[in-house]
């Protein structure tokens, strides 16, 4: 493999992809649904995700009042939904309404659902760590569903869920995930002694 000559660019958040996920929660009364790309798998078992929300959403109301949210996993085909969901704030509308979203609830009372995203998650706050700008929310995922549509032999098949990447900056734009290149814990063992 050939060696790169590198320039440096600065303190960037440069990874790729990012998920666009649309994070739910209930503030007075309502089902409000926000943007989060900053989010990520935290822990095994029992499974936990954590994700960076800025203090000044009115997401972050919610899931302080709430302890709980949902993570809703949308397809491809949501794109403009999705970036709705980041560019307006519920604090002055009603985004689930404008989206078209129907709106259902498993286990928490304040963890709303999207019946349209292929896959949703229950979160219950485990934990929240305040960094300068943002509230790093750490969860318990307590309950998945998965559209029937999203299934093959009862499994999840990621090609039928089409998740919603988002690439930051420079790009600033939404993909889909690409071909396969090989396979995970299998194809790097050919380099083991
Ligand atoms: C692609 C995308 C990703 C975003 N990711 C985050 C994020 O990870 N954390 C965050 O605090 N805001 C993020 N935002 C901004 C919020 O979604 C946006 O401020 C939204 O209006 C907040 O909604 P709310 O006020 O109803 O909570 C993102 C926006 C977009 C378009």
């Amino acid at each position: 493999m050939a060696i790169r000559k590198k320039v440096t660019k600065g303190s960037q958040a440069w990874v790729y992809p990012l998920p666009a996920l649309l994070i739910g929660t209930v503030i007075d009364g309502k089902a409000n649904f926000m943007t989060a790309a900053w989010g990520s798998v935290a822990n095994a078992e029992p499974p936990m995700l954590c994700v960076a929300i800025r203090r000044s959403r009115h997401t972050r109301k919610g899931i302080e009042a709430g302890a709980a949210f949902s993570v809703n996993v949308a397809a491809a085909s949501q794109a403009r939904e999705v970036d709705f969901c980041g560019i307006e704030s519920g604090a002055n509308l009603d985004k689930a309404a404008r989206c078209g979203f129907t709106v259902f609830y498993g286990m928490h009372d304040k963890a709303p659902l999207i019946a349209e995203c292929p896959v949703n998650l229950e979160c219950t706050v485990a934990q929240i760590v305040e960094l300068p700008t943002h509230s790093l929310v750490i969860a318990d995922i307590r309950e998945s569903h998965v559209s029937e549509d999203c299934l093959t032999d009862g499994k999840l098949d990621i090609a039928k869920v089409d998740p919603i990447v988002y690439v930051t900056s420079p790009a600033r734009k939404y993909a889909r995930l690409g071909d396969w290149v090989a396979d995970g814990f299998s194809t790097g063992l050919s380099l083991k002694t």
